[in-house]
């Protein structure tokens, strides 16, 4: 089982990178294979709209490393997406990525039936964590990935999503932050819940394909 982990931040390593690294983690200790890129190590163009991907499912723009990122996640079982939240949105470089896999849905939807997931932080408490959560898993979807939350089967913790905050505190009247997403435990919390809820789905997918032959 290989677990694609993808992180959008334009700073490689920080908060968000860290959150991807704790679900690898928690699907590394349940079997998985892991990987992380960070796509700030890549080289992607931007989406020329020449629509090529309309008839052929590959796509034009050939110089760059997109062709290298899209074999990655055709070779994974599931994939989980990492933002940033930038003005209430993903990152650029997210958005970059996303529109580039555009040849992977369109004349077919080649990641369908894989397992997704997606993680996010940001600075505020309401910071736009959720609708840079609902972009990414609204592609994941469109894709065709069947899209995993946060959720514990049998606990009492759901958080929507796993989202961390700088944000620390209101402690006399001042405002405190945390130095990082390491000493948000519910963020992280939800990191590991989201790999048990992606590991346990691509297990049953699994166990289905071969009961169906
Ligand atoms: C251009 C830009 C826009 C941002 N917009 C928001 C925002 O809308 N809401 C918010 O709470 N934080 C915002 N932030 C703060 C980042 O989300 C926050 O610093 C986050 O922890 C960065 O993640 P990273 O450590 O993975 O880079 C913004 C940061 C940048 C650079």
């Amino acid at each position: 089982m290989k677990i694609l982990a993808i992180n959008g931040s334009h700073r490689k390593g920080k908060n968000t990178a860290l959150m991807l690294r704790t679900v690898l983690e928690e699907a590394a200790a349940l079997g998985a294979a892991t990987e992380l890129l960070e796509l700030t190590d890549f080289n992607i163009k931007p989406c020329r709209a020449c629509n090529k991907c309309l008839r052929q499912p590959r796509c034009a723009i050939e110089d760059d490393d997109m062709a290298a990122i899209g074999e990655k996640m055709l070779a994974a079982d599931g994939i989980v997406l990492g933002s940033p939240v930038y003005w209430a949105n993903v990152t650029g470089l997210m958005k970059d990525f996303m529109d580039r896999t555009r040849w992977m849905h369109m004349t077919q939807n080649m990641l369908a039936g894989k397992v997704g997931a997606a993680v996010t932080h940001a600075g505020l408490r309401n910071g736009g964590q959720e609708l840079a959560l609902a972009i990414m898993e609204h592609f994941l979807r469109a894709q065709g990935l069947l899209v995993v939350d946060d959720r514990a089967p049998d606990g009492p913790i759901y958080t929507a999503g796993a989202m961390g905050t700088m944000f620390g505190d209101l402690s006399g009247g001042t405002v405190t932050w945390k130095k990082s997403v390491a000493e948000d435990e519910l963020a992280l919390h939800s990191c590991r819940q989201l790999a048990r809820n992606m590991v346990a789905l691509i297990r049953r997918l699994r166990a289905s394909h071969h009961r169906l032959g």
